[in-house]
């Protein structure tokens, strides 16, 4: 199959983008997080061809991505007072929203059984424009072969999944660089699924107490099957979290005796303040956690396909704000492994 790229500045192409959904064709979308893989959320056919072209397990249910509130009441139970709070704050914009469902609002293959589905609108207007004249919601996993990296441009999705879906609506680089906040506001507390750019601290500001149910592997913990339960936004070299400017300087002398080439991913505050022996290729995170979350996935895939490195040393952040949304992700790309001294 022909992957046409579209570009999201042209309106006609938004339009042929849409009628590919229409048809249950596969069409890969820009998001303000990551790039989604988008399917009919009411063709069956269509959804099950996304669990084939990621090479992802069909148990694991999908968002389904809308571009109004409207879409949503069609397959949602009436919306609570909490959620509608939680919609008017935070959307569009990264948060995904897990709500009961109408009996037989979507089928199995969207929701993997559950009486629930994960609602997102994202801050994309090109996206918005694609759902609203596609007229369906469009489910929207990540347009990345399972286990890799999530896309943060055009040119990872054409990488992964080129000649296995249709089409890809290019929107140049995404602007946050993780996926979703997911808070599930089907249960009696408000918990968070999974960590994202829409802080608890800012969940609680508008809807009170929230639990975050994410478990974060600290220094000393030993993951039980590390690189197996983990395994997740994974390239093929071993990722290592350096936890300090004292680890990092560690870690450039062991780097140093390695035979080949070993990838640095640092702040510039961070590389300013060590000696990079010759053997070891840096790609920067930038300033700061937000630039560092907007880099992390590309710096991983830059290392996946463009270079050939054993291992790649990248910064640790304080586990807290959108420093757990990139701790949780790296945490999964390094199995949970951090470099020691020992090494
Ligand atoms: O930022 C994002 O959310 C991106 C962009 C493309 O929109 N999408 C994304 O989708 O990350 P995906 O499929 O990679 O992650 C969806 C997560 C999965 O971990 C899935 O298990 C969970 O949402 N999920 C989906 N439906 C759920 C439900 N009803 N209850 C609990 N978790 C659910
Ligand atoms: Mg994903």
């Amino acid at each position: 199959m022909e992957t046409t790229i579209y570009h999201a500045d042209h309106a006609d192409q938004i339009k042929a983008a849409a009628a590919l959904l229409n048809q249950g064709e596969l069409v890969a979308f820009p998001t303000e997080t990551v790039y989604g893989l988008g399917a009919d959320a009411t063709n069956e056919t269509a959804v099950g061809k996304v669990y084939q072209a990621k090479g992802r397990p069909s148990d694991n249910p999908l968002i389904v991505t809308v571009s109004s509130v409207a879409m949503v009441e069609r397959f949602a139970q009436p919306l609570t007072e909490q959620v509608k709070q939680l919609i008017a704050k935070f959307w569009p914009g990264s948060l995904t929203i897990v709500l009961p469902l109408q009996p037989n609002a979507l089928a199995k293959v969207v929701t993997g059984g559950l009486s629930t589905a994960a609602f997102r609108m994202p801050a994309s207007q090109a996206t918005l424009s694609l759902i609203e004249t596609a007229g369906v919601p469009i489910v929207g996993p990540s347009a990345n072969t399972s286990g890799k990296p999530s896309p943060t441009l055009a040119e990872h999705v054409y990488h992964d999944l080129k000649g296995k879906i249709a089409g890809i609506l290019d929107d140049g680089p995404t602007t946050v660089g993780v996926e979703s906040t997911i808070i599930d506001m089907s249960v009696d507390v408000p918990t968070i699924l999974r960590p994202g750019a829409v802080t608890v601290a800012e969940l609680e500001a508008v809807i009170g107490d929230v639990k975050a149910d994410h478990h974060h592997v600290g220094k000393n913990e030993i993951p039980k099957a590390p690189g197996m339960k983990y395994k997740h936004y994974a390239p093929s070299a071993q990722v290592e979290i350096v936890d300090s400017v004292d680890d990092f300087k560690a870690a450039m002398t062991w780097a140093g005796q390695q035979a080949g080439t070993v990838g640095l991913m640092a702040t510039d505050g961070q590389l300013a303040q060590l000696t990079i022996p010759a053997n070891v290729e840096v790609y920067s995170l930038g300033a700061d956690v937000a630039s560092a979350t907007h880099r992390l996935f590309a710096g991983l895939r830059h290392f996946d396909t463009e270079s050939e490195v054993a291992y790649i040393l990248t910064a640790g952040f304080a586990n807290e704000g959108l420093g757990a949304a990139y701790m949780n992700r790296l945490d999964k790309s390094a199995g949970g492994m951090h470099f020691t001294n020992e090494q």
